[in-house]
């Protein structure tokens, strides 16, 4: 499984990056915000500086809400660099998007997924990932793992191509379920990341090696 970063916060990229196991980075309208990044320019100069620090995809999400303000705006973003895939919300006009960009061989990541309904016409579409919301279900009382396993099981009937990004994962189990179900990239914070490192058996047993070498005058 993939590890994407889900954050615009360059110091927590360049942290994952230095880990070994990053593989790419996801950004929306509220991260960006987030780290105050206004402007044309400055967002631009901004995917720019994430694309230096990481080797895998940068997803850029467009602001249009109509086809036609979508594909210039993701044109745009596209031409910025070979590692922006274009970040489209799942709605009608998004889905037409998607299809223009698939014609051009333009990367695209469907955003906002809650029902298998919606990952199927994204991977009709011909979007390259499809990002199902685990999170956001879970946080209203809605199993956002289920939706994960639905999507694997509509997809391997069918073989569509596109990849499952799941999204909105914020801690550690989020990250192993994913894996367990067969995603096939999971976005989450630094935190989540950082979190699969720990475990106190390790900690314990570590400690113990350091002071059984000493014994051995090295
Ligand atoms: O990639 C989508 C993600 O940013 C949403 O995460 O934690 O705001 O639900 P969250």
């Amino acid at each position: 499984m993939k590890f994407f970063i889900d954050t615009a916060n360059l110091q927590d990229i360049a942290e994952a990056q230095a880990m070994g196991v990053l593989d790419g980075v996801t950004t929306n309208p509220s991260l960006m915000a987030k780290e105050g990044i206004t402007g044309k320019d400055n967002i631009s100069k901004h995917y720019l500086a994430i694309c230096k620090i990481v080797e895998g995809d940068v997803s850029a999400e467009v602001n249009a809400v109509n086809c036609d303000g979508m594909i210039s705006e993701g044109e745009e973003l596209a031409a910025l660099h070979p590692q922006i895939v274009v970040k489209l919300p799942m709605i009608a006009d998004g889905i037409k998007a998607c299809r223009y960009f698939h014609s051009k061989n333009i990367r695209t990541n469907v955003t906002l997924v809650f029902s298998a309904g919606q990952a199927l016409l994204a991977a009709k579409a011909g979007a390259t990932y499809v990002s199902p919301f685990l999170g956001r279900l879970d946080d209203v009382s809605t199993d956002g793992l289920h939706l994960i396993n639905e999507i694997r099981q509509i997809y391997d009937n069918y073989n569509y191509q596109t990849q499952i990004l799941s999204a909105s994962v914020r801690h550690t189990m989020h990250i192993v379920n994913c894996a367990k179900a067969g995603s096939d990239v999971m976005t989450g914070p630094l935190s989540a990341i950082k979190g699969l490192l720990k475990h106190p058996l390790t900690d314990i047993g570590l400690n113990q090696f350091i002071e059984d070498a000493k014994k051995m005058k090295l």
